[in-house]
């Protein structure tokens, strides 16, 4: 996996900080020089916008975090305070933690968790540029030990896990600042950007050299899916540490639940059941609810016939171009593509049904899974066409082969029209 340049990385970080700098005191702790020894900014002074410039200009000795302190940083006092505050606003969520949980719960997920000042310092960042990735990761972190305690996980793998959720999306302050932006629509660049995030994060945190193994890679694992079909690693389940298995489902399930609802969760989850740990996914079905009345499905089932051209058009080209493509490639978005394909025989979806359910009354229970299984469909088709497009540039047959690419571009253009 392409890794945005060491610069690049170190200076989409910078901006944050000294952006950050203008809000709330941000002191140097030490001189902060280059690698060719000029000090760019003595110690006590404060790091805001005006000294980006002189910063971007030189190679930093030390990364920025390390020599600098952000007033009122981030502590496991914020992390729990802020925790119950999210748990008030979903009560479902707290109820769930008092009956299923013994002692106390929050100190659980942050009370033992080891905060160096640098990360202190990355973690107001992330609150101050992107709150909902803040609270993102706290829900990850909540039900992340919710379930490493229901899989029976010794104490010392459960505060391994609750550092990892925590931090598993630190890699996003590193790449394109965009990517933060909730309404920024991601073009292909930029989405590959977002997949080297946990490559980033896992590094940054192997580097501060605070934290056991297990914690940079269950970081590096987050979007791993069991299948295979994840990224950066295309890693199997079983090649997965649980808590990056545990993580993974986490982190895709919660997201799911709050752009689209419970409804649409359970539906994706019971549909795409082969990208899960099943024993995770089994304890989850246990414990959550994901049942909610029919009058906050979030989708216009109305959409279903148009939903259901677009994405058959994609699996047809992509069966008629998929012997052009080299192996290696089409192996990786193969399972995206079949992952489609049994999701559509496992609820029936053909034209026959498509008819039936244009009919009918646009809420039932099958226009609900049809209607979700086709949103999910597209958004895996997506992926799998994020794929074959990196592969296409690193492979000189593929870069040659007009039908792939130009397969590839109308694929490309189809996904993302409204
Ligand atoms: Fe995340
Ligand atoms: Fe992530």
């Amino acid at each position: 996996m392409a890794v945005p340049c060491e610069d690049g990385v170190v200076e989409q970080y910078l901006k944050h900080v000294t952006e950050v700098g203008d809000r709330r005191a941000i002191t140097a702790t030490e001189d902060i020089c280059s690698t060719s020894g000029v000090k760019l900014l003595a110690a006590g002074y404060q790091v805001n916008s005006s000294l980006l410039d002189k910063l971007l200009r030189h190679k930093l000795l030390k990364p920025i975090d390390h020599s600098c302190v952000v007033e009122n940083a981030i502590d496991s006092a914020y992390l729990v305070s802020r925790a119950r505050e999210l748990l008030n606003e979903q009560k479902e969520f707290a109820a769930l933690i008092e009956q299923e949980t013994t002692g106390d719960f929050l100190h659980a997920c942050f009370g033992h968790m080891q905060l160096p000042t640098a990360i202190r310092n990355k973690l107001t960042v992330l609150a101050e540029q992107a709150p909902r990735l803040i609270d993102h990761s706290l829900w990850c972190t909540m039900g992340s030990i919710f379930l490493g305690q229901k899989l029976d996980m010794n104490m010392v793998e459960e505060r391994h896990l609750a550092s990892a959720a925590l931090l598993h999306d630190i890699g996003q302050l590193h790449i394109d600042h965009r990517i933060l932006d909730p309404k920024e629509r991601l073009d292909e660049a930029l989405r590959r950007q977002v997949q080297t995030h946990p490559v980033i994060g896992g590094s940054i945190i192997d580097a501060l050299d605070v934290y056991d193994k297990a914690v940079s890679r269950a970081v590096l694992e987050h979007h791993e899916r069991a299948d295979g079909s994840g990224y950066p690693g295309g890693l199997r389940g079983d090649q997965m540490s649980l808590a990056g298995r545990i993580l993974s489902f986490i982190e895709f399930s919660l997201g799911i639940r709050q752009s689209a609802g419970a409804r649409h969760l359970a539906i994706v989850i019971r549909t795409y059941a082969h990208q899960f740990d099943p024993v995770i996914t089994r304890v989850f079905w246990e414990h959550f609810n994901v049942a909610e009345p029919l009058e906050k499905y979030p989708f216009d089932t109305r959409d279903i016939p148009a939903l259901y051209a677009r994405l058959s058009d994609i699996l047809e080209g992509w069966e008629a171009v998929q012997e052009h493509a080299s192996a290696q490639a089409w192996t990786l978005a193969e399972r995206d593509f079949r992952a489609i394909r049994r999701a559509f025989s496992s609820v029936g979806l053909a034209p026959d049904l498509i008819e039936d359910l244009e009919a009918s009354e646009p809420d039932s229970e099958a226009h609900l899974e049809a209607c979700s299984v086709l949103r999910e469909g597209l958004r895996q088709a997506r992926e799998a066409t994020d794929i074959l497009s990196r592969a296409a540039q690193d492979d000189p047959d593929m870069r040659k082969d007009t039908v792939v690419l130009e397969w590839l571009e109308n694929t490309t253009q189809a996904l993302n029209a409204r």
